[in-house]
């Protein structure tokens, strides 16, 4: 699950595809390399960590021709001799998947050689070395034909002045712009260099040379892909006066809302026909878009009453679902790549149910599957961890559910919600919790209903960025083993924002108390901040009612977790061992 930027230029490459690869770095940052041919001769240079590792180093790769990568570690633990590209005789690879008979290749047909990385992908290199008989493109094909598992392979021969690229299951898209043509892992490493774009299809090889793309399919013959517009712009690196993009993003969320709403009627249409007759719903994702969907299963229940389930995506596309034709299957994904959500999205296709995509990616895979998309309009998202796209993904869900209910929006209402949510970024002070966040050895997010829903999410955000452990739980659930663990290094961050709820949700609080846990409570419900505002910190966030509350407590859990991280020293936009976009299993 990584980026890979590939190209065949009329100028230098090494620095197109560094800026490729800034850009890709959502897709991992263990580390990065790039390799570039020149004169018949192939220069790599690969370094452990972040992208611009390699930045002094570009000026050492001369030619015109040349591939990249950024890493997100499966096979093989971050490290320079790990870092792809991948070298063998007169090729270089980078390679995006895992391919999962690498062992039986390596016993068959080298079993006394030794690697030189622990990784999967030099084995890709190795086999094309071997197999290569002055015909690149039937090298790669013979190559790939004994891979299993999934790949995005970008090659470069010492033979050849181009690129070659095959791929499985991992998403390779080729493009033409005005200094040459590229391959890459997807369309924001061309943003700015390629106004359109090829997705190549499962089994697709492509040559790519300065003058020209060709694409080849599984057996060979010449074919053509549609040509789509490239809407991916190049991230604005901009922090807009921010330290951190966490925060800029946390501090977009009211737009996230506002624009979600206004492009909502793209959708509406067709969501109603899909909707008409479905008699269950299934909601999928991954992490914050998982969570996200939690949140949509309430709204869903209460306002339609159709029985609806929230499935990891994981999880779903293994337990042999029960799926028909009236059931909706509603897939959530940021980024639209998750592999496991876009599995999921097919499985659910296969089984002939009604696929409605909710994504921030109005080109991805999952929307190349889905029969409806309902778009987030959250703009482009670089922290790693979710945060205005969550709110996007709650206000396209919650228009969804109006739908599938019959039931009219009002989006007065929704503007006013965007409002308060933008209050709550400004005004919202949670040092004094986070101060204690950082200082606990775990803290758990609790709820009821609704707000067990955002605790959730607050969990996930606080252990991602800041690395403490956390845990996110129904408030009426405590006593029945997580209080064990409460003690006076604990601390529970505890979500009210339901009158109906209130009362029950005390009770938690006073447990958490009465084992000397530390307690903080985020409220708008001014009863609740009167009774408890001697025992607990108070973060006090707007009243705007139960169903849209997540929008904006999730906010104040966002600042928590972001606060938390930054006092802990944390990189919250990169935290350690994850990536935005997981294209693996
Ligand atoms: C990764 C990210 C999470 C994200 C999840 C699903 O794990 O680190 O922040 O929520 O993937 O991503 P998606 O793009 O499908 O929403």
């Amino acid at each position: 699950m990584c980026g890979i930027v590939g190209c065949a230029l009329k100028r230098r490459a090494s620095d197109i595809i560094y800026g490729g690869l800034k850009q890709l770095e959502y897709r991992g940052y263990d580390s990065a390399g790039i390799a570039t041919l020149s004169k018949g001769r192939i220069s790599i240079v690969k370094r452990q960590g972040k992208v611009e590792k390699l930045e002094n180093c570009i000026g050492e790769l001369c030619g015109n021709i040349g591939i990249g990568h950024t890493r997100w570690a499966t096979h093989g633990k971050p490290s320079d001799v790990n870092a792809h590209p991948h070298a063998a005789g007169k090729f270089a690879i980078v390679h995006n998947g895992i391919i999962e008979n690498c062992s039986e290749l390596k016993e068959k047909y080298f079993p006394d050689a030794d690697f030189l990385s622990d990784t999967d992908s030099e084995v890709i290199v190795r086999l094309l070395d071997k197999f290569y008989d002055g015909d690149l493109l039937n090298a790669l094909k013979k190559v790939a034909d004994l891979l299993t598992g999934s790949y995005a392979i970008v090659v470069i021969c010492t033979d050849y002045a181009g690129i070659a690229a095959v791929k499985y299951k991992s998403p390779v898209i080729v493009g033409s712009g005005a200094d040459g043509n590229y391959a890459a892992s997807d369309a924001p490493a061309l943003a700015g260099l390629c106004r359109e774009i090829s997705v190549l299809e499962d089994n697709d090889l492509a040559l790519v040379t300065q003058d020209d793309v060709r694409v080849f399919d599984g057996n060979l013959n010449e074919v053509s892909r549609a040509v789509r517009p490239n809407l991916a712009t190049p991230a604005n690196l901009d922090l807009g006066g921010c330290p951190h993009y966490m925060l800029k993003e946390i501090r977009e969320s009211p737009y996230a809302i506002a624009n979600t709403c206004a492009v909502f009627h793209t959708a509406e249409r067709e969501l109603e026909k899909i909707c008409s007759g479905a008699d269950r719903v299934i909601i999928t994702g991954c992490g914050t878009a998982y969570n996200s969907g939690l949140v949509a299963k309430r709204y869903i229940e209460q306002f339609a009453r159709i029985p609806c389930e929230a499935e990891i995506a994981g999880e779903f596309r293994y337990k042999n679902p029960i799926v028909g034709e009236n059931t909706l299957v509603v897939a959530i994904s940021q980024s639209g790549e998750t592999a496991d959500t876009v599995e999921a999205a097919r499985l659910a296709k296969r089984a002939n149910a009604r696929v409605v995509a909710v994504t921030n990616a109005p080109y991805s895979q999952l929307t190349g599957i889905a029969d409806v998309v309902v778009p987030v309009a959250a703009g482009p998202e670089i922290c790693v961890a979710a945060t205005k796209s969550y709110a996007g993904q709650i206000a396209a869900l919650y228009l969804l559910a109006n739908v599938l209910s019959g039931r009219a929006t009002d989006f007065e209402e929704m503007q006013k919600i965007s409002r308060l949510c933008k209050e709550t970024v400004e005004n919202t002070d949670i040092s004094a919790i986070a101060d204690m966040c950082a200082r606990s050895g775990g803290v758990y997010f609790l709820g009821r209903d609704i707000d067990y829903a955002v605790a959730l999410e607050g969990s996930l955000k606080l252990k991602e960025v800041s690395y403490i452990p956390s845990e996110g739980y129904p408030a009426g659930e405590l006593k029945h083993g997580t209080l064990a663990l409460i003690d006076e290094n604990a601390v529970a961050v505890v979500v009210i924002t339901s009158e109906r709820l209130a009362g029950k949700t005390e009770n938690a609080v006073e447990q958490v108390l009465s084992r000397k846990g530390k307690v903080a409570v985020v409220t708008g419900l001014e009863s609740v901040a009167k009774k408890l505002k001697d025992r607990a910190e108070i973060v006090k966030i707007c009243d705007c009612g139960e169903y849209l509350s997540p929008l904006i407590s999730s906010v104040a859990l966002q600042l928590i977790a972001y606060k938390t991280a930054v006092m802990l020293g944390r990189d919250p936009d990169k935290p350690r061992n994850l990536a935005k976009s997981v294209t693996v299993e």
